[in-house]
């Protein structure tokens, strides 16, 4: 059966992974999770001290490391999900707190980081069978992909989801905080300059505000046999 590339873009904390993890599981592709890349980059920025006090990033310091940077993914022998790794080490578990959640958004939004993100994404995608999701996939990464989704939810889903998430993970974190982390890195996402989070005109829309976990997979399971069978 022909193999394509499904791309799943939207806001943070929509529950975008969840769906492309199913998918992937489902259709037996590949699964990346760029938002995992680009909080790699950060986590390392942010132990090298690259962070100042106001949180801006140290663009030359960050952009001179880039091309020694190595940011991959192995598959967990348990789960058999991705994991990614910084420089060979895996940093699953450091990439979501909050910290690396909030320093992210600079750094996502530097071209160069974008540019070297972008370019290995796209060698990932040569042999298609693959499920990526991020802000950029439908309309930067891969524009011809043949099917693109956007997923979104409201502000305070996404927080709650989220703050259930550390939660579970026994990282306790004020709803609040979380709150305006997810609105404030939807500002930024939106507006950046380079690669801003925004619909592809040919992505078909999800808000899964209030969907149940399975009605929103099965949706896209349905999407996905719809574009197989007719590609
Ligand atoms: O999906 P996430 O919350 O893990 O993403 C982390 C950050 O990375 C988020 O602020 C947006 C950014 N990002 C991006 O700019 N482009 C992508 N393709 C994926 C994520």
């Amino acid at each position: 059966m022909k193999k394509i590339i499904v791309a799943i873009d939207g806001h943070s904390s929509c529950g975008k992974s969840t769906m492309a993890k199913d998918l992937a599981r489902y259709a037996h592709y590949v699964y990346v999770d760029t938002g995992a890349m680009y909080r790699a980059v950060t986590l390392y920025a942010l132990r090298r001290g690259l962070f100042a006090a106001d949180g801006s990033v140290d663009r030359a310091r960050l952009e001179a490391a880039l091309p020694g940077l190595r940011v991959d993914f192995l598959t967990d022998a348990v789960t058999g999900l991705p994991q990614v790794c910084l420089d060979g080490e895996n940093v699953e578990r450091q990439i979501r707190g909050l910290e690396v959640s909030s320093h992210v958004s600079p750094v996502a939004a530097l071209p160069a980081v974008r540019e070297a993100l972008t370019r290995q994404q796209q060698l990932m995608g040569q042999r298609k069978g693959i499920v990526m999701d991020g802000r950029d996939i439908g309309t930067v990464v891969f524009p011809e992909a043949e099917l693109k989704v956007f997923v979104t939810a409201t502000p305070e889903v996404r927080a709650r989801r989220r703050y259930e998430e550390l939660l579970a993970k026994g990282q306790p974190a004020a709803y609040e905080d979380i709150l305006r982390n997810v609105q404030e890195r939807d500002y930024i996402d939106s507006h950046r300059a380079v690669a801003p989070l925004r619909q592809a005109p040919d992505a078909l829309v999800l808000d899964n505000s209030a969907l149940t976990l399975e009605q929103q997979r099965q949706w896209l399971i349905d999407r996905f046999e719809e574009r197989v069978a007719g590609s």
